[in-house]
């Protein structure tokens, strides 16, 4: 674009602000990031937690990439239920390292509203890639403040989501009928320094899930009970 050309879209701002938005609920708009291996526990925690923020009053929402890949970044699999194959194969997201990208994309792109709803949000996808996770915390610190995004390791020996295998992906993926598996067949980079970082194959989901929520209050982000 010249720099004497009008930009194409321009921002509308909000009549009712983030701020008030937050002073009706009580608390802090914010974005809680479960990374981890298929099968390391993020969903169950992200829930786990969410059931015990909503208990206290917390206004939460829960992004999970099983559902996620359903509907805002499904496969072209299941987008070409509805679409022609052209549109689903343009729009509907794999696995590969550019369509990950891209969800963790329209996921940081979604939680950005979320939060300045002044929602509470929990998301939980593999997104291993450290610069996709980087970028989601970028914006979301640069919408709010530092500390309205904090990431949870949710960290478990590739040997033990292997053996959980909820979905028997790892048995497919060792059997090569799934490519760009993560662990397997893709890498997994893991946080070098996240704010929460929570081993599930030492704890239990209820123990894990009450230490994140004391963080959360510690942090300020969930007002103490
Ligand atoms: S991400 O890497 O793009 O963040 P996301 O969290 O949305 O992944 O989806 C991961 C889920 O998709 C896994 O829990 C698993 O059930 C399923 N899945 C299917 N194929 C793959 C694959 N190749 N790699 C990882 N997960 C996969």
């Amino acid at each position: 674009m010249a720099s004497d050309q009008k930009p194409e879209v321009v921002w509308h701002p909000h009549s009712v602000p983030r701020q008030q938005r937050e002073q009706l609920k009580g608390h802090r708009g914010c974005l809680v990031w479960f990374t981890g291996l298929s099968g390391s526990g993020k969903s169950t925690l992200a829930n786990a937690v969410d059931t015990r923020l909503n208990g206290l009053g917390v206004h939460t929402y829960v992004l999970d990439g099983d559902n996620i890949r359903q509907g805002l970044c499904a496969t072209p699999e299941i987008l070409g239920r509805s679409h022609a194959s052209e549109h689903a194969d343009r729009f509907g997201l794999t696995f590969d390292p550019m369509d990950r990208e891209e969800n963790i994309r329209r996921v940081g792109a979604a939680a950005q509203l979320l939060v300045d709803a002044g929602i509470l949000t929990l998301s939980a996808f593999v997104s291993p890639y450290r610069k996709d996770r980087q970028l989601v915390r970028e914006w979301i610190e640069a919408q709010g403040a530092t500390g309205d995004f904090i990431e949870v390791y949710v960290d478990a020996p590739l040997a033990v989501c292997e053996q959980r295998d909820p979905k028997e992906l790892y048995k497919k993926a060792r059997a090569g009928e799934i490519s760009n598996f993560t662990g397997i067949s893709a890498p997994y980079e893991a946080p070098a320094d996240p704010e929460i970082h929570v081993h599930t194959d030492k704890e239990s989901p209820d123990q894990l899930a009450d230490y994140i929520v004391r963080q959360l209050v510690e942090r300020g982000v969930v007002p103490a009970a």
